[in-house]
């Protein structure tokens, strides 16, 4: 802003010989002093806003994909009217495996035949009730292949609560768009809804450095030995028949540093 005012000043007698209109423009910009500095800091101004929205808004909303679940589900409404809570429909097999989202057949016995006036419920029984059609839902918490993850160790071993690392989805009246990175692919429930990396909440976001936030202290040498899946559903198995065994207390290295520790959670 300063240049342009030193610039102003050091055209100025130059441009009063030349030209009459120049000289005046000149001589306004002497007197208001500012004259340039104003629109500059302006453009500036104005510039800078626009790149922080570009950068902060726009590029965002570029880069995640948004996608609507199948069919709109109300958890509200079917935690009410299930016997078990949510046990009821994301149970553990008896070999220590995690039913994940139930599956049509959990859902027949009570949608048979439409039952309300509910469009969402007349969509599902029509095009996948009647059909025979398990609905595509769309996993928020997906993780990519690479990544082994077992409920029984956090549920059933640690005695972990959903809401830890799901959010309030089981007390939800509708599904939330479902937002997916254009270029990773990763679900944007994994890599977390601020791109600046600030995270309020535990369930914000799912990336390796999340996992390892409990990992480090928590997960310690002894569970660190590269499992086989053999070893793996055995772990499982022991973690469903037996709630609540705590692991051995570890010596409080980090998972991460260990040799091989990459293995406890990669396949
Ligand atoms: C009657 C069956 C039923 C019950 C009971 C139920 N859910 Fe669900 N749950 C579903 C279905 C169907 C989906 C898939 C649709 C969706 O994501 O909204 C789902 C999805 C989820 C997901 C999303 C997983 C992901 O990453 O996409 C979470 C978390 C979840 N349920 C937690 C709970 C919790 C916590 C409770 C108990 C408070 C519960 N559910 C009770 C049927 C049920
Ligand atoms: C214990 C019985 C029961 C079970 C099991 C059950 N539902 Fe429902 N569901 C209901 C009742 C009752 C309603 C409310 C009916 C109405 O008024 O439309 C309902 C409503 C719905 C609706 C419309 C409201 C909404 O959620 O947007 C959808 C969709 C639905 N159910 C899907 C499912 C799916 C998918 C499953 C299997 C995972 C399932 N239901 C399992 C009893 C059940
Ligand atoms: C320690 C964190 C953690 C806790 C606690 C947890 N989950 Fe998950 N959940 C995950 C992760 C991570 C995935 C993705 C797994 C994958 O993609 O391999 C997932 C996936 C799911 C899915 C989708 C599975 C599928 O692909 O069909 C459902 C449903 C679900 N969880 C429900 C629950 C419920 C219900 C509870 C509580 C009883 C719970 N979770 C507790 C981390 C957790
Ligand atoms: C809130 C804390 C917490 C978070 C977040 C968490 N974990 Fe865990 N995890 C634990 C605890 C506690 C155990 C049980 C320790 C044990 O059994 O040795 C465990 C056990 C495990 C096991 C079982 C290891 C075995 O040998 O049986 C695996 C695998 C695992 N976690 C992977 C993950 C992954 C992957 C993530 C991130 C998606 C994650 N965890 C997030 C606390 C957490
Ligand atoms: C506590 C569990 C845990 C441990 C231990 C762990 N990871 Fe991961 N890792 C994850 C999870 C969850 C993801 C997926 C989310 C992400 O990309 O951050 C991941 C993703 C990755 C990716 C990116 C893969 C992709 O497809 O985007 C690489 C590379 C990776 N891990 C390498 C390692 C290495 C090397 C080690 C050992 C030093 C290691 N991880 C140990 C949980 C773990």
């Amino acid at each position: 802003m300063s240049t342009s005012d030193d610039n102003a000043k050091q055209i100025s007698p130059e441009a009063a010989g030349d030209d009459a209109a120049a000289s005046s423009s000149e001589i306004k910009n002497k007197e208001q002093g500012n004259g340039f500095g104003g629109p500059v800091t302006l453009f500036f101004i104005l510039g800078f806003a626009v790149s922080l929205i570009l950068g902060w808004v726009i590029a965002p909303e570029m880069l995640y994909s948004q996608k609507k679940q199948p069919i709109d589900y109300n958890h509200a409404l079917h935690v009410a009217e299930v016997g078990d809570g949510c046990e009821s429909c994301h149970f553990f097999r008896a070999d220590g495996t995690f039913s994940g989202v139930p599956k049509l057949e959990l859902c027949v016995d009570c949608h048979e035949e439409v039952q309300g006036e509910d469009p969402n419920e007349i969509k599902f029984v029509e095009e996948y009730v009647v059909k025979e059609r398990e609905v595509p839902w769309l996993i928020y918490s997906k993780q990519p292949d690479c990544v082994f993850f077992s409920h029984a160790a956090h549920i059933k071993g640690a005695q972990m609560d959903c809401v830890t690392c799901h959010g309030h989805i089981g007390e939800s009246e509708t599904s939330r768009v479902y937002e997916e990175n254009r270029i990773t692919g990763y679900s944007r429930d994994i890599w977390g809804k601020n791109i600046a990396g600030f995270k309020k909440n535990s369930w914000d976001r799912m990336k390796m450095d999340d996992c390892a936030e409990c990992h480090q202290k928590e997960f310690t040498v002894q569970r660190t030995d590269v499992k086989t899946p053999i070893n793996r559903l055995l772990d499982n198995f022991i973690a469903v028949s037996f709630p609540g065994m705590e692991a051995p207390a570890g010596i409080g290295d980090s998972v991460q540093t260990q040799r091989d520790a990459c293995f406890v959670c990669h396949k």
